[in-house]
């Protein structure tokens, strides 16, 4: 479909539109617009060094160099998506911080479920997929001395919003998505970012007060891994295997097809698999 025969919400992610009825305690009470911006994950490192207030979102239309995890570059065209930033100073000891990138990733699966009625899958520890396609994922990253007084996590979220297939570049189009591609319609940008910011807050307030367990739960619940044959990348090493479980740290655990016994994994890569060595 040409662009100018696509019809869009004329749907801009301006502050005052956001923050229109927007119940939180915290995030979101300032947000950063940018039409364009490299990254927002640099832009909000920037604003961490001047001690911003826990809840701090930079927001951006699009992004000129948008980054994924393991360096990767992340496709962020222009009023199609949601790139943004959450700038949150956690409370919680240095182990229990990879953790939010799970609450965050499942925090976008509610926000989608509760606002479009689709049920997008967590792929451990950051991706969503809906329709065997990623359509949102999670950047993690901390500034500031740990444990010190301007110490941040900088929670970089993408979520694929009101693209169509024409528009990802030739390597992504077979493996990306949008909430638009399985809805059928499009989609309103400020009312979905309004409620990820409500769950976003709700999930987080609740997980520093009385732990984990819930998020936990519902990564389990809606994993798009569980009981899949796949590989695992993690620093040097490769483990291919079942995904039985993921751990109460947090952690994947795997059945390791050759060498027997099971290994839990706390941060690496995924690959999925349909058969024994065909990736799905
Ligand atoms: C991944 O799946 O590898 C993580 C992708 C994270 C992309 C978001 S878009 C907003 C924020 N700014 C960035 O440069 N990256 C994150």
């Amino acid at each position: 479909m040409a662009s100018s025969e696509r019809e869009y919400l004329p749907d801009r992610l301006y502050p005052w539109e956001v923050q229109k009825g927007l119940a939180t305690g915290f995030a979101g009470h300032w947000i950063e617009y940018y039409t364009e911006l490299p990254s927002t994950n640099r832009r909000a490192r920037e604003l961490a060094a001047v001690n911003p207030p826990e809840g701090l979102v930079v927001l951006a239309e699009k992004q000129t160099a948008g980054r994924g995890r393991l360096g990767r570059s992340w496709f962020s065209p222009a009023g199609t998506g949601i790139w943004m930033t959450l700038l949150l100073k956690p409370a919680l000891p240095p182990g229990e911080l990879p953790k939010l990138t799970l609450l965050a990733a499942a925090a976008v699966a509610r926000a989608i479920a509760a606002e479009l009625k689709l049920a997008p899958l967590v792929k451990w520890p950051n991706d969503l997929y809906l329709d065997s396609r990623k359509i949102a994922g999670v950047l993690a990253e901390t500034a500031g001395q740990a444990g010190g007084p301007g110490a941040y996590l900088l929670l970089g979220i993408g979520i694929n919003v009101n693209q169509v297939s024409t528009d990802f570049p030739g390597e992504l189009r077979e493996k990306a998505g949008s909430l638009r591609m399985s809805l059928g319609a499009p989609v309103d940008r400020i009312a979905l970012l309004r409620r990820f910011l409500t769950v976003l807050e709700e999930e987080y307030v609740y997980a520093c007060e009385k732990g984990f367990a819930r998020v936990l739960a519902y990564c389990r619940q809606h994993s798009f891994i569980l009981g899949r044959y796949v590989e695992v990348r993690s620093g040097d090493r490769r483990y291919r295997g079942r995904a039985v479980a993921i751990r109460d740290d947090g952690g994947l655990e795997l059945l390791l097809d050759d060498e027997g016994g099971t290994v839990g994994i706390l941060a690496g890569e995924v690959s999925c698999f349909s058969g024994a060595h065909e990736q799905a």
